[in-house]
């Protein structure tokens, strides 16, 4: 990395991946942020320093203020601050100023010193030239001999287009994951936090902003992410000056952070990602971030998932008899969910015991391994190593295990309390059971479940250490897959809490909800899919009356569904019939033929009527595509409507063919790109409760 141009005119011109940031950089000087975005090929800093330039408004400061990378007090910038320090109330009033800024083709390494508080921020950001997606962090470290209390550090203080008002966020529940909410900003502030202890279920860790008038391919607009599987906070000033000022970071706890000389705090990364033709671009940068950068796609076997067809009523029989079914109809993973060890009979007892339960397997758990080999099956296990069940052994012998607050009530939730893993022993335990059990049974897949929300983190001194249990939580990951080379691992918090980059970047895909009612597990997918791609996005087949919310639905529908992700099923296969067995066999087919396709193309929301909600997948040449239909609700015209499908090359002709359900199988012919997305397709006339597939593919 060589010093960067900042050394000779004072500003910063930093472009990668379609990505532009322009920066003010004069040593001694607070570093202004001027533009973040994307790339305009002809403009530099210089253009936008000048730009930047704005009068003496009356009522202000004599000479305006400019955002800083955190904003800190000192500057006297009218946002909430993005630095919130000090050593027992004095010390609190920062303003940092480079000392060295540091660029290579992808990255930025900003040094600014904080020379009243004696504090230093390093700013790093990185650009994937893959994607465009703007990685960045802040790291703090205490500089002088007094401790510092650390209450707030954002990884940066982001100023937005001011026209972006329209904000997207992600709020949900249990079984109801990733519902998009649309907020229009007005001057004040929209500020969402999260204090589960995990990524939690009810507000996502991610926003989209718009334009009043962005749609999915035009207009400008902006996604940003933390990536962090804690508490989060992420926030969005109208200021009176007129400007929008968006900052992101971990929320901390009362008196967690606490440096003393020369220790750092990092706070977790932000991404960001811009567009200025509307918010489809902004999934699909995500998309291939994800992709490129978390979990590498590899091709995703299909998984058989035992939980809903047993729950907690194991037997070897029962499971030989399921896998021989899975297999039947094309699944290519057996994962064995809760209730395999110790006294786990139900979901009071025998959490954390991680031994295979003798009584209901009286030759431990090989039987399967071997028999899942024969069938060419891989084997896939639960575990929550993060949780104990207070009437366990491992409770029962190491009650100083869990997280507490001292003299304060634990929260019952699930009968299970969390342990605490920033303790080595704890952590040492978890990794001895976990990696022998793996190598014993020869176990490729972990889902690593996580069930209840950290209310009261305390460590052994009794004080908070949230932070610290996250950073031990992604340690143990990398320890597991160290010791377990080819270990894949599915993070699961009841359902989809704990979805995000950061535990995205220790495992390889996400148990998206509990809730697989094929009628609302479109909604989930779709809002999820705002940040992940389809391949990390579990999603199954459910069983004909779906056990959350007791619909039933026949088996075209439910398979329907699951076509577009990381397919499974999860049901009891020996209540299907033998002809939906036969239709889940097709589906799963279908699925695998396209399977690269749907796990490695761009993702397109498409724009429908309300009772009808459609996504496509388009290859990256464009030549091959699947587009996915939920018909919800009775069309409301004598005649569906037609449906316009997108991302497709207009000037190229496409063969379309109805490839699901199989009753609707046909061929449509040729037609041109531009036809088939500006005019569109008649949709056939079908009942409520179908999902339509079109396979589309390049005619020349
Ligand atoms: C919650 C998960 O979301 C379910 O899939 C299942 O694994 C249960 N936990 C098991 O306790």
């Amino acid at each position: 990395m060589s010093k960067t141009q900042a050394d000779r005119d004072g500003l910063i011109t930093f472009r990668a991946g379609g990505t532009l940031l322009c920066l003010t950089a004069q040593v001694s000087e607070r570093v202004q942020l001027l533009y973040a975005g994307p790339d305009l090929p002809s403009a530099s800093a210089a253009d936008f320093e000048r730009l930047s330039t704005r009068e003496h408004a009356p009522g202000g400061p004599q000479n305006p203020i400019a955002n800083s990378l955190l904003n800190a007090i000192g500057t006297g910038y009218p946002s909430p601050p993005g630095l919130l320090a000090h050593r027992t109330g004095q010390d609190w009033v920062g303003d940092p100023c480079l000392v060295e800024a540091k660029q290579s083709e992808t990255s930025l390494t900003l040094m600014t010193h904080d020379a009243a508080c004696n504090i230093s921020a390093e700013h790093t950001f990185d650009i994937d030239p893959g994607s465009g997606v703007l990685r960045c962090a802040c790291r703090i470290t205490n500089q002088a001999d007094s401790p510092l209390a650390l209450e707030w550090c954002a990884a940066l203080c982001v100023p937005i287009n001011p026209s972006l008002t329209n904000i997207t966020s992600f709020a949900g529940k249990w079984a109801g994951e990733f519902q998009t909410e649309q907020t229009t900003l007005v001057r004040g502030s929209f500020v969402q936090e999260n204090r589960s202890g995990r990524t939690g279920h009810a507000s996502y860790p991610g926003l989209y902003l718009g334009e009043s008038n962005t749609t999915e391919n035009s207009g400008q607009a902006v996604a940003r992410h933390l990536g962090w599987s804690g508490n989060t906070r992420l926030r969005v000033d109208h200021l009176a000056t007129g400007e929008l000022s968006a900052q992101a970071g971990e929320l901390l706890l009362p008196g967690e952070m606490t440096l003393q000389r020369g220790e750092s705090y990092a706070t977790p990364p932000l991404y960001l990602t811009w567009s200025d033709q509307g918010y489809g671009p902004l999934t699909r940068s995500l998309h291939r971030y994800v992709r490129g950068q978390l979990c590498p796609v590899a091709p995703r076997p299909v998984h058989y998932n035992s939980w809903e067809a047993v729950y907690f009523d194991h037997s070897p029989a029962r499971l030989m008899e399921l896998a021989n079914r899975a297999a039947e109809v094309g699944a290519e993973r057996f994962v064995l969910d809760d209730g395999w060890f110790g006294a786990r009979r139900n979901d009071t007892a025998g959490l954390g015991d991680w031994t295979v339960c003798d009584n209901v397997y009286p030759d431990g758990l090989e039987f399967l391994s071997e028999h899942l080999q024969s069938l060419g099956l891989e084997f896939g296990l639960w575990f929550e190593p993060e949780m104990v069940n207070p009437d366990s052994d491992l409770y029962r012998a190491h009650p100083d295990w869990v997280l507490q607050a001292p003299g304060v009530e634990q929260i019952a939730s699930r009968h299970q309390l969390p342990l605490d893993l920033t303790r080595d022993d704890v952590c040492e335990h978890l990794f001895e059971r976990i990696v022998s059990l793996t190598k014993q049974l020869n176990i490729a897949y972990i889902k690593w479940d996580m069930n209840r929300d950290i209310q009261h983190p305390g460590g052994e001194a009794g004080h908070a250490v949230m932070h610290q249990q996250i950073l031990a939580l992604y340690g143990l990951i990398e320890r597991i897959k160290a010791a377990v080379p080819g270990l894949v691992v599915e993070s699961c918090a009841s359902g989809g809490a704990r979805a995000d980059y950061g535990i995205l970047t220790h495992t390889d895909r996400v148990w998206t909800s509990d809730n697989n009612d094929a009628r609302a597990h479109h909604a989930i997918m779709r809002g999820t899919a705002h940040f992940l791609p389809l391949d990390v996005l579990g999603n199954h087949v459910g069983p004909q009356k779906c056990h959350i919310t007791r619909r039933q639905f026949d088996m075209e529908f439910r398979a329907g569904a699951a076509i577009f992700g990381h397919m499974g099923m999860e049901m009891d296969l020996t209540q299907e019939s033998a002809q939906d067995r036969a239709i889940l066999s097709d589906a799963i087919a279908l699925h695998k033929r396209h399977r690269t396709l749907i796990h490695t193309g761009d993702y397109h929301r498409l724009s429908t009527h309300k009772h009808i909600c459609g996504i496509g997948v388009v290859a990256s040449d464009r030549r091959d595509a699947v587009f996915q239909l939920a018909v919800l609700d009775p069309h409301p015209t004598m005649h569906p409507p037609r449906i316009n499908f997108a991302g497709l090359d207009p000037d190229q002709r496409y063969e379309i063919q109805s490839i699901w359900p199989q009753a609707l199988d046909k061929s449509f012919g040729t037609f041109a790109g531009s036809a088939l997305m500006q005019y569109g397709l008649q949709l056939p006339i079908t009942n409520p409760d179908t999902y339509l597939i079109y396979h589309l593919k390049a005619a020349t």
